[in-house]
């Protein structure tokens, strides 16, 4: 098995990294447009290898998409992140050219894999390796909901005291500040969140999981990376190794909650064949009014990408 990541910043590196030393692939192919950055940082991983051992090839390529040719899934991070001040949004112009170029050379070597997409602003950014791939839904998935319900995971371990392995949760809509933590689908080692947590600390750590990117964006002057970079990877293991995992995942939506044509993160079964299975959560009135928020953002962005695109 093989997979690619292309774009070797710190998400791409990290993502490779966790590939290789999980070994979910016998190779990884680390591709960056600037010279000698991905051979560098492959090399580096594979020299990690008689440390931690493990035996994943990692390759290093600049800009040869050959060497990518039927990569099984292909995680993509190419783009500029985020400064302070920045929103995810701010990224779309540079970003979309980014995307869809990287796209359409994946596509020519490698038109059977299952695309990660892991650039920002996220949502918007699968929608254009979407149309650009011309793939089915099933196979064209953005990373976002592992990485923002892990964020809120972590908040509500801290909080309680309670080791991380136990706090299950599911999230729907953009990744944005629109994004839609679900506290009811929450649980403790099978106990509802909502039994254990009052509903202003609850709606507290939500809050801050909404902007956590923004809050690591301030700290460090870029955008995170080991958390989004073992997320994608989780995606991957999961495709690779036909786990059929549940997460949040952004992919085209076409009539379920009733949004046609709007890319959101929504709970699937991840498999063999990308996205098996799309679950349909019946939302209270609370939940639906912020799926329908989180649509109406990203459809801005959308626009702003056709717009974009038509130019
Ligand atoms: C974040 C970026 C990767 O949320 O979107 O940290």
């Amino acid at each position: 098995m093989k997979v690619t990541v292309v774009g070797a910043g710190n998400v791409g590196a990290t993502c490779a990294d966790v590939l290789a030393s999980r070994e979910v692939v016998n190779e990884v192919i680390l591709l960056d447009i600037k010279e000698g950055i991905a051979e560098g940082k492959a090399l580096d991983i594979w020299q990690k290898a008689p440390i931690n051992s493990y035996d994943t090839k990692t390759i290093g390529v600049t800009n040869d998409y050959s060497k990518t040719a039927n990569s099984d899934v292909v995680v993509i991070t190419s783009g500029l992140p985020r400064k302070p001040g920045m929103s995810r949004d701010d990224l779309i112009q540079v970003n979309a050219g980014i995307v869809k170029s990287v796209t359409e050379n994946i596509v020519k070597y490698s038109p059977n894999t299952i695309l990660v997409i892991v650039s920002n602003p996220l949502d918007v950014m699968t929608y254009q390796a979407h149309v650009t791939s011309g793939f089915p839904r099933e196979r064209v998935l953005g990373m976002a909901g592992i990485l923002d319900t892990a964020r809120y995971r972590a908040f509500l371990s801290d909080e309680l005291n309670i080791s991380q392995k136990e706090i299950t949760a599911m999230l729907l809509g953009g990744h944005g500040d629109t994004m839609v933590p679900l506290t009811r689908y929450t649980t403790v080692g099978g106990i509802p969140v909502t039994e254990l947590v009052s509903e202003e600390r609850l709606d507290a750590i939500v809050q801050r999981t909404k902007v956590g990117g923004g809050e690591l964006v301030k700290l460090m002057g870029t955008s995170a990376w080991y958390a989004p970079g073992a997320a994608a990877a989780q995606m991957v293991e999961a495709i690779i190794k036909d786990q059929r995992r549940i997460f949040p995942v952004c992919i085209q939506l076409k009539g379920e909650y009733g949004i046609d044509n709007c890319y959101l993160g929504v709970p699937v079964v991840l498999g063999k064949h990308g996205i098996e299975k799309i679950f349909e959560l019946q939302l209270n009135e609370k939940e639906a009014a912020m799926m329908k928020e989180s649509e109406g953002h990203v459809r801005e962005v959308m626009n702003v990408l056709d717009d974009l695109n038509k130019q």
